[in-house]
């Protein structure tokens, strides 16, 4: 059993992925914005779960929220070895279309963020032995596919790097951390932006499977990058 502080999980694939690891057993601290949050109660198959979650306030682009949320999950849980970082903004536009304020949200949001959280939870990752860090990016953080996609793929290849980053700052403490980089997923994200249609997209429930398979390998079996595809591209 982890404990896992999973972040944006409100909605869309972080929603998924918190309430997979909760039906599995795993401590989950959600970090989220105000606003509704998911009635995780209500649903018969999570609620003999419920007491091994922790939701606490989070907003990505406060710079002191990743201090104060691994705080106050380490109080509740004691210990935490497991980021899920998932929280992230997309805004089409081309880099020459994009502002500097655009460009600033989506590198403050999709890459300072969960830099910030590994950092903040770091000694806790290393003290564990397996300490685990998935950075949700994108194929927009391996591959320019589209004009409007440029400057959201500009901080996606930074997150992408961002893995890899903190695998080779921690890997002989124990951590390895992945970049799971997936195409069109179904939820409000893509259905904003593309035509297909949501039961030809990746659907979150399946994102948050592989998530599940990449924090229980062993320490021996690091995955650097997870490649995720609804359709065919010539190499993803
Ligand atoms: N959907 C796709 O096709 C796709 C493809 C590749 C990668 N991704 C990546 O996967 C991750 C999840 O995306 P999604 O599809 O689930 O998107 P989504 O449906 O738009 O949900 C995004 C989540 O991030 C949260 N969030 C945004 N800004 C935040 C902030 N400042 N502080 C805290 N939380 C914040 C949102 O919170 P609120 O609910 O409060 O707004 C929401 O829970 C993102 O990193 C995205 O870039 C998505």
């Amino acid at each position: 059993m982890r404990t896992v502080l999973v972040s944006g999980a409100r909605r869309g694939i972080g929603a998924a992925i918190a309430a997979r690891l909760l039906g599995e057993g795993h401590n989950v601290s959600i970090g989220l914005r105000g606003g509704e949050h998911p009635d995780w109660a209500g649903d018969a198959s999570l609620r003999p779960y419920v007491e091994r979650l922790h939701l606490v306030d989070y907003d990505a682009l406060d710079r002191n929220a990743a201090t104060r949320w691994v705080g106050e999950a380490r109080e509740r849980f004691g210990s935490i070895d497991t980021i899920v970082a998932n929280a992230g903004i997309m805004i089409a536009r081309s880099v020459i279309e994009a502002n500097d304020d655009d460009v600033q949200a989506m590198f403050d949001v999709n890459v300072q963020a969960p830099r910030r959280l590994a950092k903040a939870a770091w000694d806790q990752l290393a003290e564990c032995g397996q300490g685990r860090v998935i950075i949700l990016s994108s194929l927009s953080g391996k591959r320019v596919k589209s004009a409007k996609a440029g400057s959201y793929a500009l901080t996606k290849f930074a997150a992408t790097a961002l893995a890899h980053a903190i695998r080779h700052a921690g890997f002989d403490l124990g951590i390895r951390a992945t970049a799971v980089c997936p195409g069109f997923v179904a939820t409000d994200m893509a259905l904003g932006v593309s035509d297909r249609p949501p039961e030809l997209m990746t659907d979150p429930r399946d994102l948050a499977r592989i998530v599940s398979l990449l924090i229980s390998l062993p320490n021996e079996a690091s995955v650097a990058e997870f490649a995720v595809n609804c359709q065919i591209e010539e190499s993803f």
